[in-house]
């Protein structure tokens, strides 16, 4: 499973960079409006530099003309940007005009596998599965991933399957398990993954011991 990083921010994008882990990013508008940055263009220009890989940047406009024209001009910044479009019946007609134009979409806020076998009909590059919000209203978020990802595999659909909404470091060892290609993931949830109180535990008990016998061959 790919992880990709769900920010707009610059230092959390540079710093997971460094950990060599990170193979893309998805953004909202939402993540951007927390950035206080007033140039989004500049801001995708900035992070698809950054990113060896696809970035995500959603439209703003709830009409197919308006989604199309904003992508048109998103996916000129850069090759890796990635065009999110919300799961409607506009999004749906913007998502098969821009794949025949060759241009990666990502079909967000999908909330069922109906939605998700529509978008990838439609030709959608990734489908992205809200676990959290699911789970928040009482669904099991994880198995509308599992689903999804079994019936793209029954009928071989090319449709990458985003793991979205993560909430805590279970919900990434689910996603990898029910075999989702990717999970987007908070840099508070990615730094929680790296950690576990026995390694910390093993560390220091292995810097004492170290020193023990430092201090007694001396
Ligand atoms: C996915 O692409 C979205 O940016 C994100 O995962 C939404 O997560 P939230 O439900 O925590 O806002």
């Amino acid at each position: 499973m790919q992880i990709f990083l769900d920010t707009a921010n610059v230092d959390e994008i540079r710093e997971s960079l460094e950990l060599g882990i990170v193979s893309g990013v998805t953004t909202n508008p939402s993540l951007v409006a927390k950035e206080n940055n007033n140039d989004f263009f500049s801001l995708v220009k900035t992070i698809s530099e950054l990113v060896p890989g696809p970035v995500s940047a959603e439209v703003i406009a709830i009409d197919a003309v308006g989604m199309i024209a904003e992508a048109e001009k998103l996916a000129d910044i850069s090759e890796n940007v990635v065009i999110k479009i919300p799961m409607t019946a506009e999004g749906l007609k913007a998502v098969r005009v821009l794949s025949l134009q060759g241009i990666n979409t990502n079909v967000t806020l999908v909330f069922s596998l109906n939605q998700a076998i529509l978008a990838a009909r439609a030709g959608a590059t990734y489908v992205s599965p809200f676990i959290g919000r699911l789970d928040d209203v009482g669904y099991d978020g994880m198995s509308l991933v599992k689903d999804i990802v079994s019936v793209f595999k029954t009928y071989e659909l090319k449709t990458q399957v985003i793991a979205a909404s993560v909430r805590h470091p279970m919900h990434v060892i689910n996603a990898a398990k029910a075999g989702s290609h990717i999970a987007t993931i908070p840099y508070k949830i990615l730094m929680q993954m790296i950690e576990h109180p026995i390694t910390t535990i093993g560390i220091d008990k292995f810097l004492a011991d170290w020193e023990k016998a430092k201090a007694t061959k001396e």
